[in-house]
């Protein structure tokens, strides 16, 4: 089964931008972790991430005509982006959106995802170790 790891703006960054809150983990870190992970439960994984929003809504559209799995972190789209919702709702391979840190502990803004109603399930404040909670699930379903 193949399954796409989708990340929004800012996670080129991880291991970089503000550690105390995302971790030392670096994004290549995080794309062998994912691929890692997925070569041990059977499963081909890929791992994208845009700055770009119209870039990651085709993805979206990608994984809705192949009816394929996806991880997503949305990051800042997470809370702005009716648009990466509406993309979400369209796919049926299931949907596990994955935050690294907890967003319930940090600013008001964060609190609300416009993904979160469309979602299979969503994982947040368990660092990158969510990813690989998420791909568990999504071999399992
Ligand atoms: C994030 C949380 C978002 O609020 C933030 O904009 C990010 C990353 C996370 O993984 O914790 O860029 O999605």
């Amino acid at each position: 089964t193949r399954v796409l790891v989708l990340n929004g703006p800012n996670l080129n960054r991880l291991g970089l931008r503000e550690p105390g809150i995302y971790g030392h983990t670096t994004y290549a870190d995080l794309e062998k972790l994912c691929v890692q992970t997925g070569t041990e439960l059977g499963l081909e994984v890929e791992v994208r991430q845009t700055n770009t929003e119209g870039e990651l809504l085709g993805w979206l559209h990608e994984a809705a005509d192949a009816g394929i799995p996806v991880v997503l972190n949305p990051a800042a789209w997470t809370h702005t982006s009716v648009a990466v919702r509406d993309a979400c709702a369209m796919l049926t391979g299931g949907l596990v959106e994955v935050h690294i840190s907890n967003v319930h502990q940090r600013e008001e803004f964060r609190h609300h995802s416009y993904v979160s109603a469309v979602a299979t399930g969503t994982i947040v404040g368990l660092g990158v170790q969510g990813y690989v909670l998420a791909l568990r699930y999504l071999a399992q379903h």
